[in-house]
């Protein structure tokens, strides 16, 4: 089939495109930020690349990021200052083949959502060069959150909120996680959980400290799988007693997948995330004088776990990929605020990895053989999109789809150094990687954005995404009756 192509803003003609689960020789047309037509040849259009040799990607789908967001001391960030802001996070997104991004708008104990809500607005609204969307992190259930704020935050384009198992300033109880749960199965919203126990991190990160074992690489120790697996546990079943799916977010470590696993086998919906730290980072890399820049929670595992996490990715207990980038650099501002020889406990969580997300999982996972191009594909873009109520918008390369649009060259390699990224952390935990395949141009809703490594637009053009129900939510009035309601 043929089209007409004057009507297009932009063609895409003469690459291989990833369209209905699989590559195909098309050309594609844009036409007002959207997938026009894919069709054998399209002629004309007003502006025309030729992607001989590409391989044409739907952008990327980050549902895991932080970025400005405001310094709470009881956090993961140990009131370390966020080096990205929108302009450069949505950068660094843009240049690593991400055109949407979902970050976080913290509530602060005392305050309400919405203020937490306006001040992510306030941040973001003007520097994004990527589309983004918005989580909401309850910190503080109280009645007028759970009875007047959740109910009414769909209507504001956000859709699901975060809630912490850990960290002193955000941990909720049991009883207040039930709350919460219950909240957002009425408001159709879904909830994702930081799954760590607590007082079991508390009470061993005592321990160490008293014996004088405080280095980055103890960080690991404080939290071993089993904090992670409780925390799983836990959540799940609270979940269950809900009747509500959640979302498990940076599950790591294999004994936690493998009780996220027997719970899909029960028919629960219960979804999990990962991210690269923990198929590409590990505990060894605690050690030694740089060990805080690769610090997340959980923590990155033994070598030996890897593979575990590759298996839930391929058995799907694993359902998406996302970055979790926290931007921190490595002096004062960030990993180093309490000086360079913090105990591990004043050290903030995170680690960058906003840009090289697609690129890794493209190398490691396709290149590798570790995953198809469809799997690739669908852990990093379309099941974000859907399971954070965006697609069919985002996330898949089909016809009135956002011409979110990435031209890889499936062959070029590049040894990873921070001064080639974009974001304005001073390092990358990835440096020296050698990685094949790469995302040399970026179309945001038919804004051709970075080429061949120049940015070609200002910032500003990222709007912000009023985001759907997810597909993993039921609709609130069809939710069925709970045994004990009336
Ligand atoms: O260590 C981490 N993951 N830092 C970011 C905050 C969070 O809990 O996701
Ligand atoms: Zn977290
Ligand atoms: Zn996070």
């Amino acid at each position: 089939m043929n089209a007409v192509g004057d009507a297009f803003d932009w063609v895409i003609h003469g690459g291989e495109v990833f369209t209905e689960g699989a590559l195909q020789r098309c050309d594609v047309g844009i036409r007002g930020g959207r997938i026009a037509a894919l069709a054998e040849r399209i002629d004309g259009g007003l502006q025309r690349f030729d992607a001989a040799g590409r391989w044409l990607l739907p952008g990327g789908v980050d549902a895991h990021v932080h970025i400005d967001q405001p310094p709470n001391p009881g956090s993961a960030a140990r009131g370390a200052e966020m080096a990205d802001n929108f302009e450069s996070g949505t950068r660094s997104a843009a240049f690593g083949g991400t055109t949407t991004v979902l970050s976080f708008a913290p509530q602060f104990k005392g305050r309400s959502l919405q203020s937490a809500l306006d001040e992510y607005h306030a941040r973001a609204h003007g520097n994004a060069y990527v589309d983004h969307g918005v989580h909401a992190i309850v910190s503080d259930p109280t009645p007028d959150v759970l009875e007047r704020e959740l109910p009414g935050l769909a209507q504001q384009g956000c859709t699901s909120v975060k809630i912490y198992l850990t960290y002193e300033a955000l941990r909720l109880s049991d009883r207040q996680v039930l709350d919460v749960l219950d909240a957002c199965r009425q408001a159709g919203l879904l909830t994702m959980v930081h799954a760590e126990n607590l007082d079991c991190i508390l009470w061993l990160t005592e321990r160490l400290e008293r014996a004088g074992l405080t280095h980055p690489r103890y960080h690991e120790v404080s939290r071993p799988m089993l904090v992670e697996r409780e925390a799983t546990y836990r959540a799940i079943a609270l979940a269950e007693l809900v009747e509500t799916p959640i979302l498990i977010v940076h599950v790591g470590a294999g004994e936690a997948i493998e009780v996220i696993a027997q719970a899909r086998q029960r028919g629960l919906p219960i979804h999990a995330e990962t991210c690269p730290q923990y198929l590409f980072l590990s505990s060894d890399d605690l050690h030694g004088d740089e060990g805080a820049k690769c610090m997340c929670s959980p923590p990155p595992r033994a070598k030996e776990n890897a593979p575990s996490v590759w298996a839930g990715l391929n058995q799907r207990s694993l359902s998406l990929v996302s970055s979790d980038h926290a931007p921190y650099r490595f002096d004062e501002t960030g990993k180093l605020k309490y000086g360079p020889r913090a105990s591990f406990r004043f050290i903030a969580n995170g680690i960058p990895g906003l840009e090289t997300r697609m690129p890794l999982m493209f190398s490691e996972g396709v290149v590798a053989g570790r995953l198809s191009l469809a799997d690739f594909v669908e852990l990093c873009c379309t099941a974000p999109a859907q399971l954070y109520g965006l697609h069919p918008r985002k996330g898949e390369i089909a016809l009135g789809a956002d011409a979110d649009l990435v031209a890889w060259d499936p062959a070029h390699q590049v040894r990873l150094t921070n001064a080639m990224l974009h974001h304005n952390v001073d390092y990358t935990p990835y440096a020296g990687m050698d990685i094949t395949g790469w995302p040399m141009q970026v179309w945001v809703r038919g804004v051709l954005t970075c080429d061949a490594g120049r940015l070609v637009v200002p910032r500003g053009g990222g709007q912000f995404l009023q985001r759907e129900r997810s597909a993993a939510v039921p609709h609130p009035d069809a939710l069925p009756r709970r045994k004990w309601e009336p």
